[in-house]
């Protein structure tokens, strides 16, 4: 199977941490989002302990909220230690509302409103992700008002390109994110930065992409970001004492995906960035890393039941299932490829070539083309693995479709994290 928490059972039935899907899909309907809650800590775990050995000093995790945002995900992150990044004031709002601690909370975003920033301030946010000159001037006067000295992180951008989908692809230095290195306007932010009254900067910030398996782009920006460091010592007289690097860990979604090994790839990029700051005779900062799909995306499997199938002689089989691209948009947005499980049916021959398609008026409404499953019918239920991030987090009520409830899968049992939304709901605003 694609990750170790996926088996089948002696029914024949995908099962989710041991947790058969065919049971949940029955006790809660469908689409259902399930998410395994022993995974996401074990991730989490995997994440801290590494960043904790490799880089020491004090180095840790924040999860990249985005991923998924609900009050229960807060709360495991929470338990198991983690920092937490969000990146509006409605992530913001969600986490402290599930008790996430505000010290612990670093506040991203490239657009924030004069609102966002006396969100964050006000709730005594650890750490702003300041993006540009406009925000840092805006911070400062709302700190001052306050009373408060703001810390705060510049992002910058390391020139990288990770070649993966332009759209996830955000170290380059055309980019709407932060300020480039290569061209000097970095520094100039930095210079800048330093000179705000009411400003604490500690460090700074870069993010290259996302689903990346390849280390090569982390070695280099660790090799760019420290020489960056030096630069700015030595012409600023500002000793950085801390460095996020950001997130995107690449997460196996089909076969033919590898499987990055998180505590070598840690372990590489520390080395790599310890033998640069001795070259340099810098002091290895705090190293702070934000993944998000790395530790949600494989915890995450959506059931969904097929309600209708049709070949159309001499051109392709469609199996049409009650969701689609309103819970999960990443085949519409990205060409992103997943597994589809034939959740009730794993032991059969998959010799059924179809697309999976969703229930919304247009055609690119598509979760998996060409996707190799048992010959389904109506009323089967069709399992996508790899869920876990950038799905319940992209949904949207297009159609006016419901979004799905999210269940929690753990040792104890199951239990629901985030209800099915209703109709009432959808119309909730409507004057
Ligand atoms: N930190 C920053 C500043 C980011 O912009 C991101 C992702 C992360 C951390 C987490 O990256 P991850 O570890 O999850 O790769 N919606 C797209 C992904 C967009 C990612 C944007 N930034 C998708 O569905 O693939």
């Amino acid at each position: 199977m694609l990750h170790e928490n996926y088996s089948v059972n002696a029914a024949g039935h995908l099962c989710l941490n041991g947790a058969d899907t065919t049971v949940l899909a029955e006790k809660y309907g469908t689409p259902l989002y399930l998410l395994d809650e022993d995974y996401i800590r074990a991730r989490c775990r995997l994440y801290k302990r590494a960043m904790e050995k490799y880089f020491g000093n004090g180095s840790s995790v924040l999860y990249a909220s985005k991923a998924n945002s609900f009050k229960k995900i807060y709360r495991i992150i929470d338990e198991e230690g983690l920092g937490t990044d969000v990146v509006s004031s409605g992530e913001l709002y969600t986490a402290l509302e599930a008790g996430f601690p505000a010290e612990r909370i670093f506040f991203h975003g490239n657009a924030k409103t004069d609102e966002d920033i006396r969100f964050g301030v006000e709730s005594g946010v650890g750490c702003f992700v300041a993006d540009n000159y406009d925000e840092l001037r805006r911070l400062d006067k709302c700190a001052g008002e306050r009373g408060v000295k703001q810390k705060l992180i510049l992002r910058v951008t390391p020139g990288i390109d990770t070649h993966t989908f332009e759209a996830v692809n955000t170290g380059k230095v055309d980019s709407k994110f932060g300020a480039a290195i290569e061209t000097g306007q970095a520094m100039e932010l930095t210079e800048k930065a330093l000179a705000f009254k009411n400003l604490e900067l500690l460090g700074f910030h870069c993010h290259v992409g996302s689903q990346v398996f390849d280390p090569k782009p982390f070695l280099d920006t660790a090799e760019i970001m420290i020489g960056y460091l030096a630069a700015v010592r030595d012409s600023l007289g500002f000793t950085a004492q801390l460095l996020d690097i950001g997130g995107g860990f690449g997460v196996r979604y089909v076969e033919s995906d590898p499987q990055l090994d998180v505590d070598a790839t840690i372990h590489s990029i520390a080395e790599y960035m310890k033998a640069k700051c001795s070259a340099l005779g810098f002091p290895l900062p705090k190293v702070l890393m934000e993944p998000g799909r790395g530790i949600v995306a494989a915890a995450g499997v959506t059931v969904y039941t097929v309600e209708s199938v049709k070949t159309i002689t001499g051109f392709k089989s469609y199996a049409a299932i009650d969701g689609g691209m309103t819970d999960n948009p990443r085949y519409a947005l990205y060409r992103s490829q997943y597994t589809v499980y034939p959740a009730g049916n794993m032991n059969a021959n998959p010799d059924f070539v179809c697309d999976v398609v969703g229930r919304c008026c247009e055609s690119g409404d598509i979760i998996c083309p060409n996707a190799r499953i048992p010959m389904p019918k109506s009323g089967d239920l069709l399992a996508v693995a790899v869920t876990g991030a950038y799905n319940f987090s992209m949904a949207s009520n297009y159609n006016s479709i419901p979004r799905p409830p999210i269940v929690m899968v753990s040792g104890y049992g199951d239990h629901l994290a985030v209800r099915r939304e209703s109709f009432a709901d959808m119309t909730a605003r409507q004057l």
